[in-house]
């Protein structure tokens, strides 16, 4: 079994959601946190809390907005000052609301100047950005492992999710090019694709009963995807018994995207 005790995770939106699944999960296994909050500085400051007594690991929140991009580098630099070292990164969070507008909706509504190109940032230029300087601290440590969180909604239609899904394409063949440059850095890059999952994300689609519903009937395991079923499929990709996958899309759907 690999030893993770010690080592440390960041990852951006963990203040609910899936990113805090796997937040957590990491922490019960002795890996310390450093995650990213946007609006919700007060719930990041509980879930850092909670973590470390919990799990006596060490736990801090960073405010990130993921649409400005130029934020990666301070967001690192402060992450040094509290962590010797950084082994994880994963690139989980996501926008929604206003800053979507013109990006989720049908395929005649996208306005490619508004929303459409803030997902691309939020997705892919979020990804390239942690990743590059996650990557920079992991080479200091000998390796580590870096996932990007994609969607199912990129091999499947899913109403008004052309923008997302197009971006999670995109995201996932950055991913494949970063790991082939940075394996000798024994840095690993996987994706992890998620079909719907009981988020408040999904909460904000428009047809979010119609969507719940047709995943538990597609299902082949009858029932809806939660958080930590992706969390367990990211913290696997992160340990050595996963020390040779990397340029790989783990799609953890319950089997809803072949049906
Ligand atoms: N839910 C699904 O069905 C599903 C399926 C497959 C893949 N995914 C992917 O999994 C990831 C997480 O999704 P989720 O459903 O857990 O989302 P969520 O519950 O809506 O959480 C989103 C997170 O992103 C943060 N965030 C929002 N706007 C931000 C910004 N401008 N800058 C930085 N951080 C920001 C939020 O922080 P605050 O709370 O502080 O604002 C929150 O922590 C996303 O990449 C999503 O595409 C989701």
């Amino acid at each position: 079994m690999s030893n993770m005790k010690g080592k440390t995770l960041v990852i951006t939106g963990a203040t609910k959601g899936i990113g805090k699944a796997v937040a957590e999960k990491f922490a019960q296994n002795g890996v310390n946190v450093a995650f990213t909050y946007n609006s919700n500085k007060e719930a990041a400051d509980t879930i850092a809390a909670d973590l470390e007594n919990k799990y006596g690991i060490k736990a801090r929140a960073y405010a990130l907005d993921i649409l400005n991009l130029d934020e990666f580098k301070p967001l690192f630099k402060a992450i040094d000052e509290d962590f010797d070292r950084v082994d994880f990164f994963v690139s989980n969070a996501m926008i929604y609301g206003r800053p979507v507008i013109g990006g989720y909706g049908k395929f005649m509504k996208l306005r490619p100047a508004k929303g459409l190109t803030n997902i691309y940032t939020a997705t892919v230029g979020a990804f390239v950005r942690g990743s590059q300087e996650a990557a920079i601290r992991m080479e200091k440590v000998g390796g580590g492992s870096i996932i990007t969180l994609s969607s199912t909604g990129n091999l499947i239609y899913i109403e008004n999710y052309a923008g997302h899904g197009t971006n999670k394409a995109a995201v996932e063949a950055m991913s494949r090019y970063a790991a082939v440059e940075l394996g000798d850095m024994g840095i690993r890059v996987n994706a992890v694709s998620g079909g719907p999952i009981d988020t408040d994300a999904l909460k904000a689609f428009t047809n979010y009963d119609e969507v719940k519903a047709e995943t538990i009937k597609r299902s082949a395991v009858n029932r809806m995807g939660s958080p930590d079923d992706l969390a367990g499929a990211i913290y696997f990709l992160c340990t050595d018994e996963a020390s040779w996958i990397t340029g790989q899309t783990l799609v953890v759907d319950g089997g809803t995207t072949f049906r």
